[in-house]
């Protein structure tokens, strides 16, 4: 059997060409179980409004109870001829219960109204999916610091050595941007879980179909207060595709680290077997092939986000066929984060982290100059001058070859009155660390209270 509906008014059928343009199957039948919820909830708000009858309703209900286990089981597929989701759909219940009753159910609304509360289904229940495999990471994070509390090593600015600071509240530190991730799709929720459904194709319904109480059948807070924006808008999608994108930002950030981390200038990791790859022609290559990917699927998930907005960007409202462009580059990036997050929160559970040369890159760079500057400044000396005469021990030790720690007493004298040996209690990491010690900041018990709160952050959600 095959189900236009839309034939009325035209003598004959649309083109091959037309047909093969315009189908979405393909890509939206990962929207049927939400459509046959919005079936179920609209059969009953037309039997509430005195549109169907007690008996239809149970043959309608029943109808739809056996197609959606038919598409659970894989027994009922789109057909050629069906345009999209909610005409396959459609095409399935008249088969199961024939045209007198299944033609009843599309009164009262529209693809339009349907489809606007179908992706935002779907949207809300992968948030959470998704959201769950990005705690995953953050735990992983969260892990390998509690590996290492104390572990020192290089933090950088502008790549170059920088400030000692603690391996874990560096890690840390990527734990919060994803957790800042989950939450932006916990605030957006918020705003997704209202329903277009009852809004029909933009002007709302004639029929005395209560819009809030089909809301509240799909789980959704309320119905959207205007129906052309119900059906029109999309920034639900877009929204959702920006923090698709920035998770894989932030992944990729984390990910150029490790493949730094993981190269013979650094040495600061070695990959798991199980997350790295060999190379086809070297025998001694293990590639950092997770990260890597990670890396390359952040341009892929901008990519997406950019291509939404380009869609969206100029339609009039309400509803214009360009919206069905709305599906793919979303669902492109739900795929791409379901295959990409146990792979980086796998890899990150499996680094083995190299801290002996960690700790002796710390203080390497002149790393502790800004200590010197800082000591100084609690011997009452300004920090304009503070930082001259820091500025000074590094260009002496430079032109030497040796470390600030190496500076005799002399040396001290003669860069400045203002410095004496006292200074050297300040010239070491573990010291450096422990004195950056304000909220917020890479001393051992900060960095404890924070993995603390991270772990209770994680447990709340
Ligand atoms: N497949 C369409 C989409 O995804 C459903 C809505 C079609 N509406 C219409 N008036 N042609 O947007």
């Amino acid at each position: 059997m095959t189900v236009s509906l839309w034939g009325g008014r035209f003598a004959g059928g649309p083109s091959d060409a037309l047909a093969a343009l315009s189908k979405s199957t393909h890509f939206d039948w990962r929207l049927a179980p939400y459509d046959l919820a919005g079936s179920r909830a609209h059969a009953r708000v037309l039997h509430r409004a005195g549109l169907l009858s007690e008996e239809h309703l149970e043959t309608m209900l029943d109808g739809l109870r056996g197609l959606g286990e038919d598409v659970r089981s894989g027994d009922f597929v789109p057909a050629d001829g069906d345009e999209d989701v909610h005409t396959a759909l459609e095409r399935g219940l008249l088969e199961r219960i024939g045209p007198e009753v299944g033609g009843r159910l599309r009164a009262g609304r529209s693809r339009n109204d349907q489809v606007a509360t179908l992706f935002r289904m779907y949207l809300r229940d992968q948030a959470r999916l998704i959201s769950g495999k990005v705690l995953d990471v953050v735990q992983a994070l969260v892990d390998q610091a509690a590996r290492h509390p104390g572990t020192a090593m290089p933090g950088r600015t502008h790549l170059q050595h920088a400030q000692p600071v603690l391996l874990a509240h560096h890690l840390q530190a990527h734990a919060w941007a994803l957790l800042r991730d989950v939450d932006r799709w916990t605030d957006w929720d918020r705003r997704a879980s209202v329903s277009p459904y009852g809004s029909g194709a933009l002007a709302g319904s004639s029929l005395g179909l209560d819009p809030a109480s089909v809301a509240h059948d799909l789980g959704m807070s309320a119905p959207v207060e205007n129906s052309i924006d119900g059906t029109a808008s999309r920034d639900f999608a877009a929204e959702f595709s920006f923090v698709a994108a920035m998770v894989g930002i932030d992944l990729s950030r984390l990910a150029e680290e490790v493949i730094l981390w993981a190269t013979a200038e650094f040495g600061f990791v070695t990959l798991d077997d199980a997350f790295s790859t060999g190379s086809s022609i070297m025998p001694q290559k293990k590639n950092p092939d997770v990260a890597e990917l990670a890396r390359g699927k952040a341009g892929r998930l901008v990519g997406d986000l950019a291509g939404l907005l380009a869609s969206l960007k100029g339609l009039p409202l309400a509803y214009n066929r360009d919206l069905q462009e709305d599906k793919e580059p979303v669902f492109d990036a739900v795929d791409t984060l379901e295959v990409l997050l146990p792979a980086v929160s796998g890899m990150v559970a499996t680094l083995t982290f190299h801290t002996d040369r960690l700790e002796e890159l710390a203080p390497q760079g002149f790393s502790l100059a800004t200590d010197v500057a800082e000591w100084l400044v609690r011997e009452g000396v300004p920090f304009r001058v503070a930082h001259e005469v820091a500025g000074e021990c590094v260009r002496v030790c430079e032109s030497r070859g040796i470390g600030l720690e190496d500076l005799g007493d002399e040396d001290l004298r003669a860069i400045s009155v203002h410095l004496h040996p006292g200074v050297r209690s300040v010239l070491t990491v573990p010291g450096s660390i422990a004195s950056r010690d304000a909220h917020g900041g890479t001393a051992p018990v900060r960095v404890a209270e924070q993995r603390a709160h991270l772990l209770h952050e994680v447990a709340a959600r």
